[in-house]
């Protein structure tokens, strides 16, 4: 599929993003997990943009987008959505985010939830990381410091995809190993540490009033379906899904059934 990428400066940094379908319709954001792109994406857009607007941008540092000059925050990431749809003029958006990019959504329906029009959680969380996550965040950066990405590319995949993906999926797999080495490793380090920093949004779930559907692999090991069933016990009103046999990149190891999820729910917002 040709997807023509666009670019955009706005909040210091230079975006790159994908805006597929057609202006007017209901605007739909994808925002990528981490150390990804909007390149993981491309299976989704391919459907959604036959019925509605839809964005996938690379989060700062990641991707094409430059880097910035400011220390990274999972605040300044939605400090840099919410500027990205300003730039762009889009009042009100879904937001759809897989993993960290779930972090981010939950983030910006915190801070201007009268912006968001629909949520789609996959694959995320809204705990901020204990004592033990944050000590192994810290000792990644120390061994990506010291070695570089080839390891902690090679142990991510094996806790990405499920098993069976590792061995059915191999392209998937590679693709995905070759996005983490092409990711910067300054992104890497700056990024872990901005998730090690990063706040819980469990205790505001319940202040949510729009549309939610949340999707998770039943294989995911980073954050596993029980985390999603917290979040659906908080949220009136949401959805789950749960993808059998996917791990945490449940949109790449099994697109049809993720696509039917997000195809209901733009049927739902009309
Ligand atoms: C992601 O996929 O975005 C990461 O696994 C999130 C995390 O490490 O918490």
């Amino acid at each position: 599929m040709e997807l023509t990428e666009k670019e955009i400066s706005t909040n210091g940094i230079t975006i790159k993003y994908y805006d597929e379908g057609s202006v007017g319709k209901p605007v739909v954001i994808l925002i990528h997990g981490f150390p990804f792109n909007k390149l993981m994406w491309t299976g989704q857009i391919e459907i959604l943009r036959q019925h509605v607007r839809v964005i996938a941008y690379d989060i700062r540092g990641h991707g094409g987008t430059s880097a910035g000059a400011d220390e990274y925050t999972l605040s300044l990431f939605t400090h840099d959505l919410f500027h990205f749809m300003d730039s762009l003029q889009i009042e009100k958006a879904t937001l759809c985010g897989l993993s960290m990019g779930g972090y981010i959504a939950l983030y910006a329906v915190e801070q201007h939830p009268t912006r968001l029009s629909g949520l789609i959680l996959c694959d995320t969380q809204c705990l901020a990381d204990d004592a033990e996550t944050k000590k192994k965040r810290f000792q990644t950066i120390s061994s990506i410091e010291k070695d570089g990405l080839r390891k902690y590319a090679s142990d991510s995949i094996k806790k990405l995809f499920a098993t069976r993906s590792l061995l059915n999926k191999r392209n998937m797999v590679s693709f995905i190993e070759r996005t983490i080495l092409h990711t910067p490793k300054e992104t890497i380090c700056n990024t872990l540490k901005a998730l090690a920093n990063r706040k819980e949004t469990c205790s505001r779930l319940h202040l949510i009033d729009v549309p939610v559907f949340i999707i998770v692999g039943s294989e995911d090991a980073i954050t596993p379906p029980k985390l999603s069933i917290q979040m659906q016990e908080k949220i009136s009103g949401s959805l789950l899904y749960e993808i059998n046999n996917a791990g945490h990149l449940s949109n790449l190891e099994f697109p049809d059934r993720f696509n039917s999820y997000l195809l209901r729910f733009i049927k739902l917002i009309g």
